[in-house]
């Protein structure tokens, strides 16, 4: 199974590809988390991707395309792959394309926008191994603190309610477009993402079937 999830910032791609993946073991690529790992480690890369990021705009195509082209040359993705991220523009979908890569289905998850700004404010990260929480859907047994690692939660630096408005401003003009360039190969699917995650797996599913 080779899978593509689109949807807005914090429409829960992270969350179904988390489980997806254990479904179907096959690994989840989520280059944000490839370029927020570059950055803890402080390599080039991540250092030209970061005020990029923290201002909640794309960093630009070549690098992360040199990222996936990377990564999908690795053993694990011989049985397929989930990209949560990729691809985000149209340049970045040709290039895919350009590389071979068959897809087998592409998933939207659908939240408003308003909807995804109060979630984004809910949002802690845990600064060491980078698992996901919600202070009201997803806590933590202890607060602020990784259920995982013991690691100390943070609020990621693109989670403020005006970088959140600027990220689906690019989602919106930049990767909403997707949407059309994958209905037109028949391989686009939506589902509602705006109930609980359990409820937005079950749409998954049967959308990965249909
Ligand atoms: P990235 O890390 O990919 O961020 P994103 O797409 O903006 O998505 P998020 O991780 O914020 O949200 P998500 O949809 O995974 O939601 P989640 O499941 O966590 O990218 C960050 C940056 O990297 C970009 O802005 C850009 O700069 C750069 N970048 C990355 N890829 C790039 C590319 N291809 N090209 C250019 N630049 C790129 O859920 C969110 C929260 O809601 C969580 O707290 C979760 O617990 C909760 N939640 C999830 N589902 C539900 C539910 N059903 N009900 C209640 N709460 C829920």
């Amino acid at each position: 199974m080779k899978l593509i999830l689109l949807g807005a910032p914090g429409a829960g791609k992270g969350t179904q590809a988390e489980v997806i993946c254990n479904k179907f073991s096959i690994p989840a690529i989520s280059t944000g988390n490839i370029i927020r790992e570059a950055l803890k480690n402080g390599t080039e890369m991540g250092l030209k991707a970061k005020s990029y990021m923290d201002e909640g705009k794309l960093v630009p195509d070549d690098v992360v395309i040199g990222i996936i082209q990377e990564r999908l040359a690795k053993d694990d993705c011989k049985n397929g792959f989930i990209l949560d991220g990729f691809p985000r523009t149209i340049p970045q979908a040709e290039a895919l394309d350009a590389m071979g890569v068959e897809i087998d289905r592409v998933v939207s998850i659908e939240v408003p926008d308003e909807k995804i700004v109060e979630r984004m404010s809910g949002r802690r990260v845990c600064e060491k191994c980078g698992a996901s929480y919600h202070m009201l859907y997803k806590k933590p047994a202890k607060e602020d603190v990784c259920d995982a690692c013991g690691g100390a939660l943070i609020r990621r630096k693109d989670d403020a309610p005006e970088t959140v408005q600027d990220r689906l401003k690019v989602y919106h003009e930049q990767t909403e477009p997707l949407k059309d360039y994958y209905a037109k190969s028949g391989k686009l699917r939506t589902v509602e993402g705006q109930e609980e995650v359990a409820d937005t797996t079950r749409l998954m599913l049967a959308a990965l079937e249909a």
